[in-house]
């Protein structure tokens, strides 16, 4: 696969998302981009117990093929910081975990963070790298389908506060990201549906006739199997959907405008996330979220392609994504009064048209 390339205006930077096939090459590409600067690398448990990278390659065995640490792999394990997994961890004490090792293995300004991870590894290693000395460089090694196609690719980084998720952060791009779908091989079938859902809401958003993403991923989600045939089938779809995130994020990098389409289906999602107590997992909801905006574009007058409830609830059903809940609209709307995204009184809806169009819409709660 071709790399993708980003261009951020307001800094005037440029970085790469490559797509390493195999471990060997992420390896050696990774080695390259490190050069001889001092680094460190951060995963969670999981990914460190369950992926052949750590397990298999020799990635971190010594491992002389690979020059990264100069002398081979030997001391890699000094240079590695292994965090609990999830969501709950994802704080202030991971953030000074990362800090002070860094500062033990004598990271200055010139050293660089390394995120082997999801997106909660992804989010925090790009936060932990923005303050530490006022801002090192950092790269993203995305192990969810969520983080490639989503979370690694745009520079939002952060944490979550008592009072919300991810209400302390920093725009910070990384310098490079590399995306080795190898990763997914060893990736629980839940976490395969929630990058899905966020596949989904990119071709909801963006379709042209060069990427028909939303009608790519129908016909794939014919050959639905949650086995490594199917892993195959969605290589390719991996990076048109990095394409559309890429898109936006070039076009409104600080959310101030079209970035703000990506929050399709959330608004209605994070709500239903919150009153079945985070037991219906992310993707899940944001794929009612979506259902639920398409209920609301039809009661507004915008959606004007009737069609695409039906596509999408099939689209789903053969993804094996369940949209049923029982939570009726006056308590997802009262749910939504936690948004972060509400401002006065107003949450800001996007609604889908048409596939590829979606528009904003002002509700009054
Ligand atoms: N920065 C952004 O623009 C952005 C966008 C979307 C989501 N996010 C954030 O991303 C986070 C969710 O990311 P996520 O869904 O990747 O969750 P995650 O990082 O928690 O990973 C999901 C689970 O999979 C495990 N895992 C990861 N890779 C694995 C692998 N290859 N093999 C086996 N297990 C593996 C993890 O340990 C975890 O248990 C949220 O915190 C969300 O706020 C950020
Ligand atoms: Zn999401």
């Amino acid at each position: 696969m071709h790399d993708i390339n980003l261009h951020i205006k307001r800094q005037d930077i440029d970085y790469s998302i490559k797509f390493p096939q195999d471990f060997e090459t992420l390896a050696t590409q990774l080695a390259a981009q490190i050069n001889d600067r001092n680094f460190l690398i951060i995963t969670d448990e999981n990914i460190f117990n369950k992926s052949s990278l750590f397990q298999k390659s020799g990635f971190f065995k010594n491992n002389n093929q690979v020059p990264l640490d100069k002398g081979g792999m030997r001391g890699i394990s000094r240079n590695l910081l292994i965090l609990p997994p999830g969501e709950k961890y994802k704080n202030w004490s991971s953030i000074e975990k990362i800090l002070d090792k860094a500062f033990s293995q004598n990271l200055d300004r010139s050293s660089l963070l390394i995120a082997i991870g999801g997106g909660v590894v992804g989010d925090m290693v790009g936060f932990a790298s923005h303050i530490f000395m006022r801002g090192i460089p950092f790269i993203q090694i995305p192990t969810t389908l969520l983080a490639m196609v989503d979370s690694s690719v745009g520079g939002k980084t952060g944490i979550d506060s008592p009072f919300g998720k991810n209400l302390i952060g920093a725009f910070h791009q990384p310098e490079a990201v590399f995306c080795c779908t190898k990763f997914l091989e060893s990736l629980p079938e839940v976490e395969i549906k929630n990058g899905l859902c966020e596949m989904i809401k990119h071709g909801m958003i963006h379709h042209t006739p060069e990427n028909p993403h939303f009608e790519e991923l129908e016909k794939l989600s014919e050959k639905y199997a949650p086995n490594s045939h199917f892993l195959e089938g969605l290589v390719p779809l991996i990076s048109q959907s990095i394409a559309i995130k890429k898109h936006i994020v070039q076009q409104d990098e600080q959310e101030s405008g079209t970035r703000e389409n990506l929050n399709l289906g959330h608004t209605f999602g994070h709500a239903i996330e919150l009153l079945s107590e985070f037991k219906i997992p992310h993707g899940q909801a944001v794929a009612m979220g979506i259902l639920k905006s398409i209920e609301y574009a039809k009661k507004y007058g915008v959606l004007e392609d009737e069609s695409l409830e039906k596509r999408l609830q099939k689209m789903l059903k053969n993804f094996g994504i369940s949209t049923e809940h029982n939570f009726s609209d006056a308590e997802i709307i009262e749910a939504m009064q936690h948004d972060k995204k509400k401002k006065r009184g107003q949450i800001r809806l996007i609604l889908p048209q048409r596939i590829g169009q979606v528009c904003p819409h002002r509700l009054n709660i």
